[in-house]
């Protein structure tokens, strides 16, 4: 195999800075194991957009390439077609999605656009790998431009059922642009067998079993690559230096108390007024947890020009005064939500030192925090994670505590199970998960997805 060129609308940053997002998390992971060529917008909008110069920065092996947009791409591009129409539609909000004719013209020209300032980067024998809902057309581009490469793609958020995908307006016709891929990589069987049935009972393809699919004369292979992580060093994160400062800071301040923690980027598909509510309901139901354990939610503020956004944002500054107003003491404050983010060496020292990890999305593709709060735990303590059914990484994550996060009861239940799980069992689910995220890690995800994706072109 030859160079690996990976396309993703986000590039880097390679350093751990804090920026939240679980995409740029993995291929971090991934790509400076592997090196090679990293492609894709600068997240700066110009005059000249994809007509400017390339940016170009060398790290170790890895060789980033950025390119700017101008204000109507990212309007229609990334605003429009990405965030307001497939972002919902992909996590099931039909209710929040909306839907422009310009804004998916705005996405095909950007695809296009990339694919042609990608296509001299490209040598023959080059393996291309693009990522996420922001270029689910770009294959069909690139080889419109006589790219013979081999094509794979990673979804990294979930695939939905057809009856919902089918609400989209030409939702055909962006499935039978993803055809063009060699290979659809998804977050969980059920994302994967979503596709499937979309591709062949909307689009006319063929299944061939073993997980393909032919349309025309191109077959693809369509299967779950569930995304992991690089758990050991994850796990080392926990004992680095800037982790440490932060379990001392926060000892302090609990004083003896317990913790939950969660982190999540502001987005209505995280569960977080949900989540909120399930705490409200513990606080009400098991009233010996008042003064005793408190919620810290860390999260950071995303895509925040959207108008969905701001809802959730003023939704969860208002319940937090609402919870807190109504259970605070003079020395216990039930929240603490922090609207900024922190690099991921201080994310895992709070971790460590937080008895739960609560993660509630109402649908996420896999959820990278739920496996990091499980690698950040001491073998010898670990605590309990707390894990909606919804999220991708609930298929392989079946020793946690799983919950529906839209019953706050049932999620009440849930947290109080994991604050008074005996030891004994704490050790149990949290050694099977470990051992399975050391195994199943960041680069036997992209080596078995590079693989197959050699297999099939060949
Ligand atoms: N993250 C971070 N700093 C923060 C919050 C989150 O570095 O303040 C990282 C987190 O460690 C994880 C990623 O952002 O690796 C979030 O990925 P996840 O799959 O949980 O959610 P996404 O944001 O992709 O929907
Ligand atoms: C999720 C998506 C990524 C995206 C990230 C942050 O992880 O899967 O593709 O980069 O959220 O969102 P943003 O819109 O800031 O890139």
């Amino acid at each position: 195999m030859g160079r690996l060129v990976v396309v993703s609308n986000r590039v880097g940053p390679l350093k751990d800075t804090g920026r939240a997002g679980g995409l740029a998390v993995a291929l971090v992971d991934a790509l400076t194991k592997t090196g090679g060529i990293w492609f894709g917008w600068s997240g700066n909008v110009s005059e000249e957009g994809s007509f400017g110069q390339l940016q170009r920065q060398k790290t170790k092996s890895v060789q980033m390439v950025q390119i700017d947009m101008t204000k109507a791409d990212y309007d229609a591009f990334y605003a429009g077609y990405a965030n307001r129409t497939l972002w919902p539609v992909l996590h099931y909000r039909l209710d929040l999605a909306d839907f422009d004719r310009r804004f998916e013209q705005g996405y095909r020209y950007v695809n296009e656009r990339f694919a042609t300032r990608l296509r001299p980067l490209v040598e023959p024998d080059d393996v291309i790998w693009v990522h996420d809902y922001h270029f689910l057309t770009m294959a069909a581009s690139l080889r419109s431009m006589d790219v013979r490469n081999p094509l794979a793609f990673f979804l990294h958020i979930p695939f939905p059922a057809p009856e919902i995908l089918a609400a989209l307006p030409n939702a055909a016709s962006i499935v039978r642009a993803m055809m063009a891929y060699d290979l659809l990589g998804f977050q969980s069987e059920r994302d994967a067998d979503n596709f499937r049935r979309f591709a062949i009972e909307e689009i006319g393809a063929t299944d061939i079993g073993d997980g393909k699919v032919r349309f025309g004369n191109h077959e693809t292979i369509a299967r779950a690559y569930p995304i992991g992580i690089d758990a050991e060093a994850f796990a080392k994160f926990a004992m680095s230096p800037d982790a440490r400062r932060h379990m001392t800071r926060l000892d302090k301040l609990m004083g003896g108390r317990q913790q939950i923690i969660g982190v999540d980027r502001i987005d209505y598909s995280k569960g977080l007024p949900e989540r909120f509510r399930a705490y409200e309901r513990l606080l009400e139901d098991y009233p010996e947890n008042r003064g005793r354990l408190s919620l810290m939610q860390i999260a950071p503020p995303s895509r925040a020009e959207l108008n969905a956004y701001i809802e959730i944002r003023r939704e969860l500054d208002e319940m937090t005064g609402h919870v807190n107003g109504r259970f605070a003491d003079l020395d216990w404050t039930p929240i603490r939500f922090l609207t900024k983010s922190f690099p991921r060496r201080a994310l895992a020292g709070i971790y460590r030192v937080s008895r739960i990890g609560l993660v509630t999305p109402l649908r996420d593709g896999m959820n990278l925090v739920a496996k990091e709060y499980i690698a950040a735990q001491r073998a010898e303590d670990p605590g309990v994670l707390v894990l909606s059914r919804f999220a991708g990484a609930a298929e392989g994550m079946k020793e946690a505590v799983i919950v529906n996060p839209h019953s706050a009861e049932e999620v009440a239940a849930g947290i109080q199970s994991a604050i008074t799980m005996p030891l004994d069992e704490r050790r149990d689910r949290w050694q099977s998960m470990f051992e399975r995220l050391c195994r199943d890690d960041a680069i036997a995800w992209s080596n078995a997805i590079m693989k197959d994706v050699m297999a099939v072109h060949r």
